[in-house]
């Protein structure tokens, strides 16, 4: 190979610009392409054989235990699919919030993909809690009603709000005692290990959690997720399931190695830790904005608003973000590991600057 590669092609994009849409917006962490470099050149067997995703387990075993066992995967919503087929028998169903990625973003793919029924419950900020959970979890016996036998919570929520550790030992405790298990859908879980000071483990593997969808897109990786088994005697059959759910990578190196580069050392903490400050910074900013009105707890990266309407659509003119809630008029902004402080406050003072035009 050449020692200085060249490129036909060439940069379509303004890399100056930075909006609040979603963690998915931004690039990859200059580690993490590091990684990739590290991992090319030469052959490596293909399908998950190969030296980085062996090293892998070692690696994810530091953070979740001994037991811990990763499969990577290309995307998030293939991990909650392979995930949750795991759990559950054909007639399984899984108890949800209503706000859950499952029910709400996944194109129906659990149900669809996996044939698996949601039973879900409508929540004040995204957490369940076995009082709500009990909502559901009734009928076993019954062959007329899917068979509750998980638990699918998400952390931190798509509410930008936080289970603590207890709140999610709570929820296993509930969920073991009536048959069913646990699945967190982990997608930003490092940001929660970044609000709570935590380690990881502290609130999956510790707490009773089953199995875990693992998060790395929205921390920095190019692609990347990876389904966590934290106890091997609740799940069944993942090597298949994964292929059949069109998530075993070939190139499988690359997957692996950036979730090394990502959990060796600390740069997920970093990383997270930075995209929740960076929201705290723009709640703090809007908080004395007059009409602007931050509606649910800053916890992680994303921040709840309610201003007026055609404010906001003014605002999107000048930066990417999306209405949570078209009915009310709520927005999400959300801030990543690439959010700087400077877009902060200069998206602060477009938010006072529009706001001031009424
Ligand atoms: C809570 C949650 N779970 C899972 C996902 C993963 O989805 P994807 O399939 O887009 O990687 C997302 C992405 O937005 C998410 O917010």
């Amino acid at each position: 190979m050449n020692d200085t590669p060249t490129t036909d092609a060439q940069r379509r994009h303004d890399p100056s610009v930075r909006g609040f849409a979603s963690d998915n917006y931004a690039g990859v962490h200059p580690e993490i392409l590091a990684a990739f470099a590290l991992a090319n050149d030469g052959h490596q067997v293909a399908y998950g054989e190969d030296d980085y995703t062996a090293h892998l387990q070692e690696v994810f075993r530091r953070h979740f235990g001994e037991r811990a066992e990763a499969f990577p995967v290309f995307n998030g919503t293939g991990a909650n699919v392979v995930s949750l087929q795991a759990l559950l028998p054909r007639w399984g169903a899984v108890i949800a919030a209503e706000s859950a990625h499952i029910n709400v973003d996944e194109c129906g793919a659990p149900e669809k993909i996996a044939g698996i029924k949601l039973l879900t419950v409508p929540t004040p900020d995204g957490k369940l809690t076995p009082e709500l959970i009990d909502r559901q979890a009734w009928g076993w016996g019954d062959e007329h009603r899917a068979q509750p036998l998980a638990v699918s919570i998400t952390q931190s929520t798509e509410l930008g709000t936080c289970y603590t550790a207890e709140e999610i030992r709570a929820i296993c405790d509930h969920a073991h005692e009536r048959g069913m298990l646990v699945h967190v859908d982990g997608s930003r879980l490092a940001n929660a290990a970044a609000t709570l000071g935590l380690p990881l483990r502290a609130f999956t593997t510790d707490a009773g959690v089953d199995i875990l969808s693992f998060g790395g897109t929205k921390n920095g990786l190019l692609l990347g997720e990876a389904v966590v088994v934290l106890n091997p005697d609740a799940v069944r059959n993942i090597l298949f399931l994964r292929k059949m759910s069109m998530q075993l990578a070939s190139k499988m190196r690359f997957i692996s190695v950036q979730f090394e580069a990502l959990l060796s050392g600390d740069l997920w903490l970093r990383n997270a830790g930075h995209a929740n400050a960076m929201a705290k910074r723009l709640e703090a900013a809007v908080r004395d904005i007059e009409g602007v009105e931050v509606v649910r707890p800053v916890q992680a990266n994303a921040v709840f608003a309610l201003l007026p309407r055609e404010v906001s659509e003014r605002l999107q003119k000048r930066y990417r973000f999306y209405f949570w809630n078209e009915h009310t008029g709520e927005v999400r902004w959300m801030a990543a590991f690439d959010t700087t402080e400077a877009d902060i406050d200069a998206f602060a003072s477009a938010i006072a600057e529009e706001m001031g035009k009424r």
